[in-house]
């Protein structure tokens, strides 16, 4: 157990190691594990099918309401059209309101949860007892992200996929809603030139120290 720590929030940009940190602070503490960006790719992912447009909000929120754990594990939620599509949809008020309820359920069931992505330490959680913005480079970034598409097999050009994520990054710190930024009360911890499991070392102190 986290000491008195029952909600860890792991934020930051796209491709900056919150998803290999958050679930490996799950699996130290015992505790439950959300990526939050699967259930926007969820959501984008069927726009993309189905072929809505983003001007249909009405229809696209009802989509992300009846969201199910099962559209979670879809294997093509990774791509990068779902990943351009996600970071659209997430600018739509309506979608992010039909997805916070699915949020607060899962990080309220015992004993304890990590939910990583943009907003957990500034809205879904504003309370959470420990709160981590990872970052990194954008070149560091885009180099992780390469290396992980072309691990499945994917074909990718470092220049483009950098040009993706600087887009997707833009959209997402500049939107309205829930923009991407630390909590004031968050650790940041720039892992451009630090190894995962010194990453994980500083996570686990901050974690620890607020548990205490
Ligand atoms: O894995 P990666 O960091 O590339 O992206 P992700 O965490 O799967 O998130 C995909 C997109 O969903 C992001 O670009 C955001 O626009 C959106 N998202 C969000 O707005 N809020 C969250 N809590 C999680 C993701």
């Amino acid at each position: 157990m986290a000491g008195g720590v029952r909600i860890i929030a792991v934020d930051g940009p796209a491709a900056a190691g919150k998803g290999t940190i958050a679930r490996r602070l799950a699996d130290h503490y015992g505790y439950r594990f959300l990526d939050t960006g699967l259930l926007y790719r969820a959501v984008g992912a069927r726009v993309l099918d189905e072929g809505l447009k983003l001007a249909d909000e009405a229809a696209i929120a009802r989509m992300a309401a009846g969201l199910n754990p099962v559209d979670l594990e879809r294997p093509d939620l990774r791509s990068e059209p779902i990943g351009q599509m996600a970071s659209k949809v997430a600018a739509m008020p309506v979608v992010r309101a039909a997805l916070l309820d699915f949020q607060r359920r899962f990080g309220r069931e015992p004993p304890g949860a990590v939910l990583d992505g943009r907003d957990i330490g500034t809205v879904i959680f504003p309370d959470a007892g420990a709160k981590l913005f990872i970052t990194a480079s954008p070149e560091a970034r885009a180099r992780r992200r390469l290396k992980e598409l072309r691990e499945k097999g994917i074909r990718a050009i470092e220049e483009r996929v950098l040009a993706e994520m600087k887009e997707r990054d833009a959209r997402d710190g500049g939107r309205e809603v829930a923009p991407l930024k630390p909590a004031d009360d968050a650790l940041v911890i720039d892992s451009t030139d630090l190894t995962p499991d010194e990453v994980f070392h500083r996570a686990v102190s901050f974690i620890d120290s607020k548990g205490g």
